[in-house]
């Protein structure tokens, strides 16, 4: 059952793009449309653009485009269905019910199953804290100066201390043995049945980008081991794809984001106003994570402990960044131990000040090899000089490497000459520091037949849309079926039976596919890069070239139909005769 098309199109008018994707990515306005980072690629400039007027975003680097609906697809990962329901419950639209298959309708429930206990669990634990048996979490928590008001931002609660409540609760309230073990909430064993696997621990209830609680981290109140016990991961918790905090930090919109390393530290950071902050979820910083941030910040402030152990997880993590190309820095918590303490002993100016201050992550690297190394032992200097050169060539682009050196040379005391002499012998070396490659723009002739068929019915569907009244200059020569590609045919009767209607709607028309790859090509089509022409002449011309080359393009196509279908005759005669109106017609774009 798909629902009906006014209601998607309802849900996608109330809806604004803009709005939607500014929730997931940084976009800037930039001329008539927003620009950014695209969250599907991996990019350092931005390439991804969204367009307010067309309803529809646009990757100029990977391709990926659509309309709202493809955004979120794409982005949260789910069908057209789901992407139709999700929006609906954004904008407040109600929908009928909706039918799925077996095999999704199982899945789907067991994650909605999931998520629903672990919520309830949650909200069993939030309440413990503060019943009678939950004063000792309770006070735990207040002498760890954290606020009621964060208290309950972050749904802080309580396992008490018996070791089979929760289970107890959550069977009062009908979920099975089976799922409370599924959902790491519980354990089994033959001597004491179900019990709980969290007790006499206060709960943080971990949370998704959408709020929805997907496991916990449980910490002791003194000193016992483990300090801190995590649910493990289930169809709902994927620890390398997710971050503490990051439910709130997505919305903060202070252009950076701090990585910290502990819960405890998220959380004296939001108190303190830093509501960028974020932690991974008892395992180390992962590329999954770095990915995530990417899509909200450029840069990233590293917040790790000072001790050893925090300093070894931080150069891990600059290496992690890099490699998705966000740039990180280091902030220096001395003489504390971790953003916590910091905040607790000298508050949010001095933290303020840090990040002012915080260390771009290269030279954090070099301050930490440095340590390996006796400077006023030339031996020893000039192998440490060797191993910056190394490093230097992990950057890729020249300016960037160029200025590095620049910078380390002067901060070393180092040649600059001499060091970029290095730079280059072990750059040819090792065949490091090639420039990199830049994506091909759309303008670029490719040698491929196929294309070359393809390329003028696509600036044709482009050109429409940029500019609909050239629509009326050409209709009388070009229709649906003359563009050969089964896709852009189906586009191409929607497209023209919008503007014979007199209205554009590029956006709806993508809705028509459900298919996610239809609709980032559909998405393709009304993006394809048009050359920047200046005057009007050149301008005609090109359009002109263009509408022939698809008259041609189906000409020739009809004719290779001759004999295998019948209706080819009559579109090979008629396309003989516009070609030669359209070879001796000028049309003005005015
Ligand atoms: N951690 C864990 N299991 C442990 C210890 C730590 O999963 N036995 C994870 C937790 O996610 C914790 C993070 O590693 O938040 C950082 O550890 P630590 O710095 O010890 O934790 P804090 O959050 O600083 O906790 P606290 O301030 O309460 O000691
Ligand atoms: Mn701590």
């Amino acid at each position: 059952m798909y629902y009906p098309d006014e209601l998607v199109e309802e849900v996608r008018m109330k809806n604004d793009i803009v709005d939607v994707i500014s929730g997931y990515v940084r976009i800037q306005k930039k001329g008539s449309s927003y620009f950014g980072l695209c969250p599907f690629h991996n990019e350092k400039s931005p390439s991804f653009s969204v367009s307010q007027s067309k309803q529809m975003f646009y990757c100029f680097g990977c391709g990926a485009g659509g309309n709202v609906f493809t955004f979120v697809m794409q982005y949260e990962n789910y069908s057209f269905q789901e992407a139709v329901k999700f929006l609906a419950d954004r904008a407040g639209v109600n929908l009928p019910e909706m039918e799925y298959g077996e095999e999704a309708k199982k899945r789907e429930s067991q994650r909605a199953r999931l998520l629903e206990v672990n919520k309830e669990a949650a909200k069993y634990f939030y309440y413990q804290l503060r019943s009678e048996r939950g004063q000792a979490g309770y006070q735990y928590l207040r002498k760890r100066e954290l606020s009621d008001e964060t208290i309950k931002k972050f749904g802080l609660g309580f396992a008490n201390v018996t070791s089979d409540d929760l289970v107890k609760y959550l069977k009062s309230k009908g979920y099975e043995d089976k799922l409370l073990t599924e959902a790491g909430l519980a354990g089994f064993d033959e001597k004491y049945g179900m019990h709980d696997k969290f007790w006499n621990r206060v709960m943080f209830p971990i949370q998704d980008s959408n709020h929805r609680v997907i496991g916990f981290g449980g910490r002791v109140l003194g000193d016992a081991k483990p300090k801190y016990l995590n649910s493990p991961e289930t169809m709902i918790f994927d620890k390398s794809r997710n971050l503490y905090g990051l439910n709130f930090a997505r919305t903060s919109r202070a252009g950076n984001i701090i990585l910290c390393e502990g819960y405890m530290d998220v959380i004296a950071m939001h108190q303190a106003g830093f509501t960028q902050a974020v932690a991974s979820l008892g395992t180390a910083f992962t590329a999954g994570q770095a990915n995530l941030l990417r899509r909200y910040a450029t840069e990233v402030i590293l917040a790790y402990d000072s001790d050893g152990a925090g300093v070894t997880a931080a150069l891990r993590a600059i290496g992690i960044l890099k490699e998705v190309g966000l740039t990180g820095k280091v902030l220096n918590l001395e003489p504390y131990k971790d953003p916590d303490e910091f905040m607790k002993n000298l508050g949010r100016e001095a933290f303020e000040e840090r990040i002012k201050q915080a260390e771009n992550s290269f030279f954090f690297e070099l301050r930490m090899l440095q340590r390996d190394y006796d400077l006023s032992d030339p031996e020893s200097k000039t192998r440490f000089h060797r191993e910056i050169a190394k490093k230097l060539c992990g950057f890729s682009e020249e300016v960037e490497r160029e200025n590095y050196i620049e910078a380390v040379a002067q901060k070393y005391h180092i040649g600059f000459d001499n060091l970029r002499k290095l730079v280059r012998s072990y750059a040819a070396q090792t065949g490091l520091a090639v420039p990199a490659s830049r994506p091909k723009s759309g303008i670029q002739k490719k040698s491929d037949p196929e294309e070359n068929k393809k390329k003028p019915q696509k600036l044709l569907l482009t050109w429409l849309v940029e500019e609909p009244a050239a629509y009326q200059k050409i209709k009388r020569y070009i229709s649906p079926s003359d563009f050969t590609e089964d896709l852009y045919k189906k586009v191409a009767e929607k497209l023209f039976a919008d503007l014979d209607g007199g209205r554009l709607n590029p956006a709806a028309i993508i809705s028509q596919f459900t298919d996610e790859e239809e609709q980032r090509e559909v998405a393709g089509l009304f993006n394809t890069k048009l050359m920047e022409l200046e005057s009007r002449a050149d301008r005609e011309k090109a359009f002109h070239d263009i509408v022939l080359a698809v008259k041609r393009n189906s000409l020739d196509y009809f004719s290779s139909q001759l004999g295998a279908d019948v209706s080819a005759i009559n579109q090979v005669i008629e396309g003989k005769k516009a070609l030669e109106e359209l070879s001796k017609t000028h049309i003005s774009l005015d």
